[in-house]
């Protein structure tokens, strides 16, 4: 038999007045403890750009969400629908959006005709709820998991399969995460927005391309045909508030593209990378985002009324049948009338973990061989995956991660579980700062990093390029609990 009054005061002690409770008892009786009140939990702030899941619990200190993927017929391009998989029926899928230190259940149900999992890519949660694989059981057409976490850093992330990645990410599977700061830490923007890029490859009928693993596509990865920004290949257009000050977030969830970018007619810098807030905004030109990567900018509407603010991607195309770089605006903002209070926000201080000199090297060296019989496979440290013995270092323990292109196409080089720091690209000071899960490097180039691997667990570290990782690119590092 349950005990109803055992039940009733359990429900009763949540964590923050338990917390009350405890700090009474350590300092003794004394003074009131307001038990009674109502603890307040701001609002998230409204994001635009993509839909919110569904919150289905009460607790505001909980995001608990359905998640679907399954195939739909969505409007990408104009010129007819396409199938696609979708998460919750669109790509993007829902945005998860939560504060940090929030916990989130999301009730996953594959209803796709392959097995799939969640990869919550950035996010230093249990590598048991990483969706990797080797760990998890992949979750079979018609069954479910529930992936259950509490988010520990502030951020941008997403979210995308890590089963047959080419064709499932290539087929639409991704979505955004966004973590806000603690309240007291939230730099306050008049506008948030979330801008998902990647692309996608269609055919003649808006269908998506069948999928090869061999030539242009082994070597560099399944390029997309169309752009994609926030799941529309159209221009995305907006009327702003002049002297608006904006925090634009932004991933590349391409699975071969290196994106150039850049903002026109407003000032703009970065604040922000993928572990988070920078200790110094800076300001650029042009932004280098790799695939997997995340950008948040502040952008300020300082344009006359009437003019346009631009998000324009530098892609390669074939003009009169030679190669050039060819700006294509992916957003578009018209400056509209003046906002009555223009936001000052103001960051936190941010502090990087300290890079101490003379840390143990952890090598990847990157590379393909031509195996007759089975083809081009790709390397690291001269073994294709599921062949490559395990990395182990001990948490926290500081490593120089050094990883060697050895070959000519670029590799996205993303870690799991962990941030790192860049600290050089081919022997020179890097000036990519701030903390990273995942790093650009180019054709024969040479990265070092640094890395504290302050979580541990059993983490993929693999190649970004879909079909680089699942044509042997990928390893897998050990990460040895500190004993207390
Ligand atoms: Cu986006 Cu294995 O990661
Ligand atoms: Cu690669």
């Amino acid at each position: 038999m349950w005990d109803n009054g055992v039940l009733m005061r359990a429900a009763f002690v949540t964590p923050l007045v338990y917390g009350l409770f405890t700090a009474v008892l350590v300092a003794g009786c004394g003074g009131e403890v307001p038990v009674d009140e109502e603890p307040t939990v701001p609002p998230l702030v409204a994001i635009d750009g993509i839909a919110e899941f569904e919150d289905l619990n009460p607790d505001p200190h909980i995001l608990e969400v359905n998640l679907f993927a399954h195939y739909n017929e969505v409007a990408l391009a104009s010129g007819g629908k396409t199938w696609i998989m979708a998460y919750n029926g669109t790509t993007p899928g829902p945005l998860l959006h939560a504060r940090v230190g929030d916990r989130v259940i999301v009730h996953f149900y594959n209803q796709l005709a392959e097995p799939t999992t969640v990869h919550w890519h950035g996010l230093r949660i249990s590598d048991e709820m990483d969706g990797n694989p080797r760990i998890m059981n992949p979750v079979l057409p018609g069954e479910s998991f529930v992936y259950d976490f509490v988010l520990p850093d502030a951020g941008t992330y997403w979210y995308h399969p890590h089963v047959n990645t080419v064709e499932q990410i290539g087929r639409g599977l991704h979505g955004m995460i966004v973590v806000e700061e603690a309240v007291e830490d939230a730099p306050v923007f008049n506008q948030e927005r979330v801008l998902a890029l990647t692309d996608i490859r269609l055919d003649n009928n808006n269908q998506i391309a069948p999928f090869k693993n061999y030539g242009p596509d082994l070597m560099h990865g399944r390029y997309g045909n169309t752009l994609l920004t926030n799941g529309k290949s159209a221009t995305l257009k907006a009327t702003v508030k002049r002297g608006a000050v904006e925090r634009w977030r932004l991933v590349n969830a391409a699975q071969a593209r290196h994106m150039s970018l850049s903002v026109e007619g407003a000032s703009w810098r970065i604040v922000g990378v993928d572990g988070g807030l920078l200790p110094q905004p800076y300001a650029t030109e042009r932004m280098s985002l790799t695939v997997g990567q995340r950008f948040d900018l502040e952008v300020v509407f300082d344009g006359e009324p009437g003019s346009k603010v631009t998000l324009t991607q530098h892609v390669f195309a074939s003009v009169n049948g030679e190669v050039q770089e060819v700006p294509v605006v992916v957003a578009e903002y018209t400056i509209g009338e003046d906002i009555n209070e223009p936001a000052t926000p103001v960051y936190p201080a941010v502090e990087l973990p300290p890079l101490p000199a003379d840390a143990e090297e952890l090598l990847f060296s990157l590379g393909a061989v031509n195996k007759p019989g089975t083809g081009v496979v790709f390397t690291i440290n001269g073994k294709s995956f599921p062949n490559i013995p395990d990395a182990v270092v001990q948490q926290n323990v500081p490593r120089l991660i050094r990883v060697k292109n050895e070959i000519g196409p670029y590799h996205p080089f993303h870690l799991h579980g962990q941030f790192f720091q860049i600290l050089t690209r081919d022997g020179a000071p890097a000036n990519e700062p701030g903390l990273r899960d995942t790093v650009f490097v180019g054709g024969q180039q040479e990265v070092t990093l640094l890395s504290h691997f302050t979580n541990p667990g059993a983490w993929m570290s693999h190649c970004h390029i879909a079909g680089h990782a699942e044509k042997g690119m990928m390893s897998h590092v050990i990460v040895e609990a500190a004993t207390p």
